[in-house]
């Protein structure tokens, strides 16, 4: 099979790539991006930029299968914009089967929020193909470990709320993605890549304090007093914004759900928050 990856050159899209490779096969494998150059080989880099929709058919011809990555844009409906134009090249170009990484808990929701391009993509996506299928994601253990590495000084770790989230690891997201994109029978289903355990505020302060053998805790701020201290190491202003609509939804419980679709997938264990943590944060 000739497989596609578009978004091949960022970091979830070199893992997806990386694994693809890995596993063999016998697959092409095609990696998609605004700069070609930058996709690991022996991927074939193709040039497909999702803000030039004239870019995306010659990216997407022949593919069997596609996997849609969206960019982190934070605009307002600039990812959504995005994310549909790559949606209809895959389509018009015929591709076999579109597999698009979406986030957990995704539900209608309306512009500016954050994850509103995530449930039009979603819709657009059911309607325009029979041969899809949507892998969400939980939040990132790796944001979760650049956020306690920011917090140690400090010792304490924010929160809107109490809450409580399943961190998965980019690498088993990469895995549960290459398992649909080298699988059968995934047509139609919706997955929901997690970690192995939905941890509290509290849980997860004690994981830090046990990695790093330094003292944190949790606490929960009101919403004006965690913009003024995200201000104040110099967040920009859409990075609050989406800083916000992520503790919205942890307090939302969009996160708060485990699932054995990584292991099921992927053929291994997802990992956990404590041997990622310790891992990052070991030798201080
Ligand atoms: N669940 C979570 O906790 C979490 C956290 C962060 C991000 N995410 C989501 O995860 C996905 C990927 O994350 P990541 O860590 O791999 O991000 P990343 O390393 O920043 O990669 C983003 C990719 O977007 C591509 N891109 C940007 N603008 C583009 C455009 N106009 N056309 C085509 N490609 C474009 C970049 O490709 P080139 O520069 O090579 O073209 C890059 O490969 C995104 O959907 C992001 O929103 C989830």
């Amino acid at each position: 099979m000739r497989i596609g990856v578009s978004g091949a050159a960022g970091k979830l899209g070199r893992a997806v790539v990386a694994d693809l490779v890995r596993r063999g096969g016998g697959h092409e494998i095609v990696g998609i991006s605004r700069s070609p150059e930058k996709v690991p080989t022996p991927a074939e880099g193709r040039l497909g930029d999702y803000d030039r929709p004239e870019t995306l058919a010659g990216a997407y011809a022949d593919l069997d299968r596609l996997l849609i990555i969206p960019t982190a844009e934070l605009g307002p409906g600039r990812r959504a914009g995005q994310t549909l134009a790559a949606i209809d090249a895959a389509v018009a170009a015929g591709v076999g089967h579109i597999v698009f990484t979406s986030a957990t808990g995704t539900r209608a929701a309306e512009e500016p929020d954050l994850f509103a391009s995530y449930f039009t993509a979603e819709q657009r996506l059911m309607q325009a193909s029979r041969h899809w299928t949507i892998l969400r994601m939980n939040y990132y253990a790796e944001s979760f470990i650049e956020e306690a590495q920011r917090s140690l000084a400090g010792g304490v770790l924010t929160g809107l709320g109490e809450n409580k989230v399943a961190f998965v690891a980019r690498e088993d997201v990469a895995g549960a993605a290459v398992g649909i994109l080298t699988g059968e029978g995934h047509e139609g289903a919706i997955y929901n890549a997690t970690g192995p355990a939905s941890l509290t505020g509290a849980e997860r302060a004690a994981t830090v304090a046990e990695a790093s053998g330094q003292l944190i805790r949790f606490v929960v701020l009101p919403e004006p007093a965690l913009r003024e201290g995200l201000e104040q190491v110099g967040f920009p202003a859409l990075a609050i914004g989406a800083v916000l609509s992520i503790q919205e939804k942890f307090v939302l419980g969009g996160f708060d759900i485990v699932t054995g679709d990584v292991e099921r997938l992927s053929g291994r264990k997802p990992q956990s928050l404590q041997e990622l943590l310790a891992e990052a944060l070991a030798g201080g």
